[in-house]
């Protein structure tokens, strides 16, 4: 079996009929102990699933998984995203990636269409938010690590939001955020040219509610560095709400910090959390490979 970290099942969770799981901090983030066969077989795709809505992120060590393995756990887990090939203002293909598997790396060799995007990465941010159904889970396996940082950090915004007083929870349902690629991108790269911040521009915007009634019950946050201004708030109050969230979504308790071995898998819920990743050395050659799940539900505030 690929345990790691010298865990004993003994030491576990166990449900029944299940793989034992242990958790990583207590409030976010679930370390899955199973094999990669019992991973391929797809039979504990419901358990996971599970994991995913009830701890944000699912954690597998020693599996060492190749790509045409990554997309067959990603279809057992839910509906896996081809992208479609679309162009942005200067003419260039920004496709989503190889039969369903994007390189998430910063070297222009190895991912010419995206690399130029993925610095933004190292900002707080959902996935897909530009999407009327954001992406539901996103799978991510190291091909080739960096010496020093590229950790990635997941934060659980359904546990920040149940921390709020309840007075503030019921204020910020009504609550509606326009999401831009130029506000998620520009604080990333202060520098960029004319150029780029037109191809930001040409992205669609979309406004989502700021709280998540998700169909399991949880409320979220939907808090993105792409998040640009509160509807209908005035811009200095507005951008301190958001910063003031960021800042409290982001507290030590909500965060696990991944730090990434050989053979890793980490899946996580997009819907319930957010990520970013440590910076790093860009000539590491850093890359993970990734698959997305298409989105199950909408958006949707609390009624
Ligand atoms: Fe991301």
């Amino acid at each position: 079996m690929g345990f790691a970290g010298g865990i004993s099942e003994s030491e576990a969770g166990m449900p029944s009929g299940g793989k034992a799981t242990i958790p990583l901090i207590p409030r976010i983030g679930s370390q899955l102990m199973i094999d990669k066969a019992a991973l391929l077989s797809g039979r504990h795709a419901a358990q996971i699933r599970a994991l995913l809505v009830e701890r944000g992120v699912v954690v597998m060590r020693g599996l060492g998984v190749d790509d045409e393995e990554l997309r067959t756990i990603a279809r057992s887990l839910g509906e896996l995203r081809i992208g479609k090939a679309r162009r942005g203002a200067d003419g260039a293909v920004l496709a989503e990636g190889d039969g369903g598997v994007l390189r998430v790396t910063l070297d222009e060799t190895r991912n010419p269409e995206y690399a130029r995007f993925l610095f933004g990465n190292q900002l707080w941010h959902m996935d897909g938010t530009y999407e009327e159904v954001p992406p539901f889970a996103t799978l991510l396996a190291p091909v080739r690590l960096s010496n020093r940082g590229g950790d990635t950090l997941f934060a659980n915004t359904c546990a920040a939001f149940a921390d709020l007083p309840e007075e503030e929870q019921r204020r910020l349902e009504k609550l509606r955020v326009v999401h831009t690629m130029q506000a998620a991108l520009f604080p990333a790269k202060r520098d960029c040219t004319v150029e780029e911040f037109a191809l930001w521009s040409s992205y669609p915007q979309r406004s989502h509610p700021l709280v998540w009634q998700h169909r399991s019950g949880a409320r979220s946050l939907v808090l993105s560095t792409s998040g640009a201004y509160v509807e209908g708030m005035e811009p200095a109050e507005s951008h301190d709400l958001l910063q003031r969230l960021m800042i409290h979504a982001t507290q030590e308790q909500y965060v696990y910090r991944h730090k990434w071995q050989p053979g890793d898998l980490a899946i996580w819920d997009n819907t319930g959390t957010m990520h970013r990743v440590e910076p790093f050395d860009r000539e590491s050659g850093r890359e993970l490979h990734r698959c997305t799940l298409n989105g199950e539900e909408p958006v949707t505030a609390p009624a």
